[in-house]
């Protein structure tokens, strides 16, 4: 059975910082209170340009070139997301489209921020089983589009950007070992987008409510994070043979530095042991862990062999945790550039609108 390895990463966010001052204009709040209650000080904000795809293609880039690998070898791509552009087409086809990979199937899974981590036993799954080699798993996320920025509760909270690491079969043990996935949908009501899905469709009604925005009872959602954490956590390492001591690193999703302190403290780990960046890039959803990742790694955190356990909360009420033993890139060393071929996948796409356009003059429309 081969294992499934954590190869490449990669990060992108948007240009635009909003600080806690800036919000402080928009909304009755202040630096210090944000900054006590949540450990935030800035969130990056996505221009017109800077969609979910784009963030998540350019993150895909960074993590395939890290694995030393093209687009063309990718056999899936797999977007989590809470902020998808579409209902459908699924993001993750717009970022297949953005980096040209030929070969890739591609679709989105929601489980809001704990998406990373389905997203990522799934990619390891597929990758155990045989069935496929290599996976692309990208958390991509415009979360600002869904954020009212007249609402205290929720708009000092989130951010955008997007994060991708690419999984890889391999004969070596290692990689990804277990993880634990966990739902409780009585609890969707404490954090949601009420409009725009089936159940309540746009209308003007729904625009004039504001029910297009992201919805929260902050103290429900605080009160669970904290009661789940570090359960999770614990589940995921016990299940890979792993003791809390034996740990090198916890990756938490980057919600609120309270939740992250409360878990340290329930799992009996000093804070050292947990990567915070939260304070930069606020809650950016699926793509905190990744985002998280890159850094860790940056700053020498995480390094090859080190145990790692990725965690995470969110809407739904979803959760989930998952083991690993980082890897790095497996492939021998050579300098692949995957952005390169940005210009090849664009020509590619104008390319494949323009045959089928051609296709439908030629031999016309009907089946
Ligand atoms: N600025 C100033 N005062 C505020 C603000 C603000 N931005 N927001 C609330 N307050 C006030 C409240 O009105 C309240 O005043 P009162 O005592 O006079 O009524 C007081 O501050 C305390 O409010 P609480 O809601 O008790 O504040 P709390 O300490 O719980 O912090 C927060 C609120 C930050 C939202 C916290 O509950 C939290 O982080 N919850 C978890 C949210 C979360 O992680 N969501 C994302 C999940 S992941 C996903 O799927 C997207």
């Amino acid at each position: 059975m081969p294992y499934a390895h954590i190869t490449g990463w990669g990060m992108a966010v948007p240009n635009k910082v909003l600080t806690n001052d800036e919000l402080s204009k928009m909304v009755e709040t202040s630096d210090a209170w944000i900054r006590e209650r949540t450990g935030i000080r800035e969130r990056r904000i996505a221009s017109d340009s800077e969609t979910a795809s784009a963030l998540g293609a350019e993150a895909a880039f960074k993590a395939l070139s890290m694995a030393r690998l093209l687009p063309n070898q990718v056999d899936l791509i797999i977007c989590a997301t809470s902020s998808p552009e579409y209902i459908f087409p699924a993001t993750a086809s717009l970022i297949q489209d953005k980096l040209g990979a030929s070969n890739a199937g591609a679709f989105d899974l929601l489980a809001a921020c704990t998406g990373f981590i389905y997203a990522l036993d799934m990619a390891a799954q597929s990758i155990r089983s045989g069935a496929l080699k290599t996976v692309l798993v990208v958390g991509a996320e415009n979360l600002s589009r869904y954020t009212n920025y007249k609402d205290r509760n929720t708009c000092i909270l989130f951010g955008d950007g997007a994060g991708a690491f690419v999984l890889q079969a391999s004969e070596k043990p290692g990689g990804v070992m277990r993880s634990v996935l966990h739902s409780d949908g009585s609890g969707g009501k404490f954090l949601f987008v009420p409009a725009s899905g089936s159940h309540s469709p746009a209308s003007e009604d729904t625009v004039r409510n504001g029910l297009h925005f992201i919805h929260m009872d902050g103290k429900e959602v605080f009160r669970f994070a904290t009661r789940v954490m570090a359960q999770a956590t614990l589940e995921a390492a016990e299940k890979s043979g792993w003791k809390p001591d034996e740990l090198s690193l916890v990756i938490p999703h980057q919600a609120n530095i309270r939740i992250i302190e409360a878990a340290a403290r329930g799992l009996k780990m000093p804070m050292e042991k947990f990567f915070v960046n939260l304070e930069r890039y606020g809650n950016t959803s699926t793509a905190s862990i990744p985002i998280a990742t890159v850094e860790a790694v940056q700053v020498g955190k995480l390094k090859p062999g080190d145990k790692v356990v990725f965690v995470g909360f969110g809407a739904g009420l979803t959760w989930g945790a998952l083991a690993a033993e980082w890897t790095g890139p497996i492939l021998p060393e050579r300098t692949i550039r995957a952005e390169w071929f940005k210009p090849f996948a664009r020509v590619r796409s104008l390319l494949r609108r323009l045959l089928r356009m051609l296709e439908g003059i030629l031999f016309g429309r009907e089946p």
